[in-house]
């Protein structure tokens, strides 16, 4: 990142991990929003925020993947801070045909003055932010999720979880989400037992970088265990997107489910989350899925609050 933060102007920085940001930065970013979620409050969505921060600035929306929710809440959050955003997809872009990375991140920088990128490969946002001179944002890779996080972590705040020593309970697949969950815990001091089948544990680095930060990382195949006494239960598709659909994916998948059993072994206030799209009867049942507990809309909508705070950090601009 060195070299990535050289070529942008001061007070600019690149969010591809929630590292890059750090706890201090984490923990403002959710106070912003906070606070601007509050201000506007019962206010139309399209009206902008009084102060008008990014105000001129034009954000570059980059998919080569689909997307509902980051690319309608980049949006909405570029309005309400008084920017702009185009959307480029990759099928109808040079993209698609094969135009390097190196050189879009260069055309783009020369034209936006940020850019979101969602992509497969995580080299390829790590190679965008070498060549932009502009701020890149993670909107999501095979690896990580940042973005989401950030919405996640206001969720709980917003239903009262502290974070410092919270036991967040994770079911299924260990994946792009998780990993970004999992960095969050060692830098906001917060626990996770994640229950995934054999050969769907998150990734190591993830995991030893938590656990060196002092966060307890607990793996284990048990999902009642990882259940048990939790504050916070999450889960997501079995199946990301890019992955093929395997039968013998689902069948080992299939006892992570997040039911009313689990729940019940949770605490009686405890949560449920889900980044969304869901694939309610898979990795969560209907009960849960619609049930008391699940706040996935309001996490759904913490994007637009949350992308808010992480363009605002990443121009320099966060209050
Ligand atoms: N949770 C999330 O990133 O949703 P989309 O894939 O719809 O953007
Ligand atoms: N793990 C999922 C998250 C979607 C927002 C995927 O990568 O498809």
């Amino acid at each position: 990142m060195t070299s990535q933060a050289s070529m942008l102007e001061a007070n600019q920085r690149h969010f591809i991990e929630l590292a890059n940001a750090g706890a201090d930065a984490l923990a403002a970013m959710i106070a912003d929003a906070i606070d601007r979620k509050q201000e506007r409050a019962n206010w139309p969505k399209g009206r902008g925020d009084a102060d008008a921060p990014l105000a001129g600035r034009v954000l570059a929306l980059v998919f080569e993947k689909s997307s509902t929710r980051t690319r309608v809440s980049f949006d909405i959050a570029m309005r309400q801070l008084g920017g702009t955003v185009l959307v480029l997809d990759a099928g109808s872009s040079q993209l698609g045909r094969g135009e390097s990375i190196a050189d879009t991140a260069r055309v783009l920088s020369r034209m936006v003055d940020a850019i979101m990128l969602r992509t497969d490969d995580h080299a390829k946002i790590e190679e965008t932010a070498r060549h932009a001179s502009v701020p890149v944002i993670n909107g999501l890779t095979d690896r990580s999720h940042p973005c989401q996080i950030v919405a996640d972590l206001l969720t709980m705040i917003e239903h009262g979880k502290a974070l410092p020593g919270l036991e967040v309970a994770w079911f299924g697949d260990g994946n792009n989400v998780l990993h970004s969950l999992i960095e969050a815990a060692g830098l906001m001091k917060f626990n996770i037992r994640a229950a995934t089948p054999s050969g769907f544990e998150p990734a190591h680095d993830y995991v030893e970088q938590a656990r060196a930060s002092g966060a307890a990382i607990t793996l284990l195949q048990d999902a009642e265990a990882a259940a048990r006494g939790a504050d916070v239960l999450i889960t997501d598709t079995w199946i990301s997107m890019g992955q093929t659909d395997a039968a013998d994916k689902r069948g080992a998948m299939a006892p992570y489910r997040v039911d009313e059993r689990l729940m019940d072994l949770a605490k009686k206030d405890a949560i449920f989350l889900h980044c969304l799209p869901a694939h309610v009867g898979d990795e969560v049942a209907e009960a849960v899925f619609e049930g008391p507990q699940s706040v996935v809309f309001d996490e759904a909508e913490n994007r637009i609050h949350a992308q808010k705070s992480i363009l605002l950090w990443a121009f320099g601009l966060l209050r």
